[in-house]
């Protein structure tokens, strides 16, 4: 069975060629390098004693596309290539929009062009925009995204549905993820963001590390247990393996589906200080600053679906994330 991995070499990407080897799936890589280098082929390999096809190309060029489609039997693709930065996408909508959706519509193009029918899409909890209801289940609403970035992920699953309803052999699995983080336990794959980082768990790691000098809480006055904002921080190998169990169904059913890929604990800003610092012995300075525009107080999942029509659930806990995310740092301070 032969997997085309768009966006292979990324971060989430990584992981889930890490997981597909594992279980051995031939896998094909399609990456620019635009967020990503290619020594993670090799890492791979170290991981997995096992070999990748790499094309160092875009998505959004169908030739590529095409010669890769020719040159191999796809049965299904994992479509992780993309841009992800919420305050970049706010700066650079039409980058966002041209790269999001231009290599999703050359793919599923090329996809049914060679008769390739399974498609399991990178999504996010983003979708919901702020929830009316928590935990969150597929069947809240979406909309209300407050960024570029988020509503190429809403307009991508509606595309892909439509899609569906002209070809019902086409079926899209649309995984919505909700904050992933951590590394392989082997501190090879992980991620390590180019410039200051915007995400919480990659920020605590360079303050961690000395490379930065303190870390901004964006407010404590939120409506949570300890004030500041909560959310569902998912280890990176779940939710890899989430992928596989996604593949699973694909393979076997015809249709359109949306899961949550969430834990469903939600822990807060300071949750996730207190933990690192203590996981690994290291100090995480922090300052109250005022809230960060367009954030909302809190985000978990519902996972229970993905349970029961899947059987996947995560199994890592906090303390695995918080490890495993200072385990790669080290080891990448060590080959450096
Ligand atoms: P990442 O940036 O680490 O990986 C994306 C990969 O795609 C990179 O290797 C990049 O070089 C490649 N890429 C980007 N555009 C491309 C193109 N046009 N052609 C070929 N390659 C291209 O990001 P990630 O964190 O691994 O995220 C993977 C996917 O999951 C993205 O679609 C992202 O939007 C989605 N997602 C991520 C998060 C998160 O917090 N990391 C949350 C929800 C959803
Ligand atoms: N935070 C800080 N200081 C920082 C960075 C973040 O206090 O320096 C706080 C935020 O205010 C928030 C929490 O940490 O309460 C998490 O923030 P992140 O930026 O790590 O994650 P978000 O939940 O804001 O967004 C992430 C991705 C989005 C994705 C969303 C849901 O960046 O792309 O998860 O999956 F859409």
């Amino acid at each position: 069975m032969k997997i085309l991995v768009t966006g292979g070499l990324g971060y989430i990407g990584s992981h889930t060629v890490v997981e597909l080897l594992n279980d051995n799936y031939e896998v094909v890589v399609i990456d620019n390098l635009s967020n990503s280098s290619r020594d993670v082929v090799d890492k791979i390999k170290q991981i997995t004693g096992k070999e990748i096809v790499f094309y160092e190309n875009d998505v959004c060029d169908s030739d590529a596309l095409e010669k890769i489609f020719t040159e191999h039997s796809i049965d299904a693709v994992m479509h992780f290539a993309g841009y992800k930065a919420v305050g970049e996408s706010v700066r650079e909508p039409i980058m966002y929009y041209e790269n999001n959706l231009v290599s999703t519509l050359h793919l599923c193009k090329k996809m049914l062009e060679h008769n390739c029918y399974k498609f399991i899409f990178s999504s996010s909890a983003t979708v919901y925009g702020d929830p009316e209801v928590l935990p969150i289940t597929e069947e809240c609403k979406v909309g209300g995204t407050t960024n570029p970035y988020g509503t190429t992920k809403l307009m991508i699953e509606r595309i892909l549905a439509d899609i569906h309803i002209a070809n019902n052999k086409f079926t899209p699995i649309i995984l919505r993820y909700f904050n992933p983080i951590g590394a392989h336990p082997s501190g090879l794959i992980g991620e390590n963001p180019n410039g200051i980082p915007n995400n919480l768990m990659p920020y605590i790691v360079r303050v961690a590390s000395g490379e930065l000098e303190i870390l901004s809480v964006f407010g404590n006055d939120y409506d949570t247990p300890d004030g500041t904002g909560v959310r569902d921080y998912i280890h990176v190998v779940d939710l890899a393996k989430g992928h596989l169990k996604a593949l699973e169904k694909a393979l076997k059913d015809e249709g359109v589906f949306y899961y949550n890929l969430g834990t469903g604990t939600g822990y807060s800003v300071l949750d996730l200080v207190n933990n690192y610092e203590k996981v690994n012995g290291v100090k995480v300075p922090y300052k109250i600053v005022d809230r960060r525009p367009g954030d909302i107080a809190a985000c978990y999942a519902d996972p229970s679906k993905a349970l029961k029509e899947l059987g996947w659930r995560a199994e890592l806990g906090l303390e695995d994330m918080m490890r495993d995310s200072y385990r790669f740092i080290e080891k990448q301070k060590e080959s450096k």
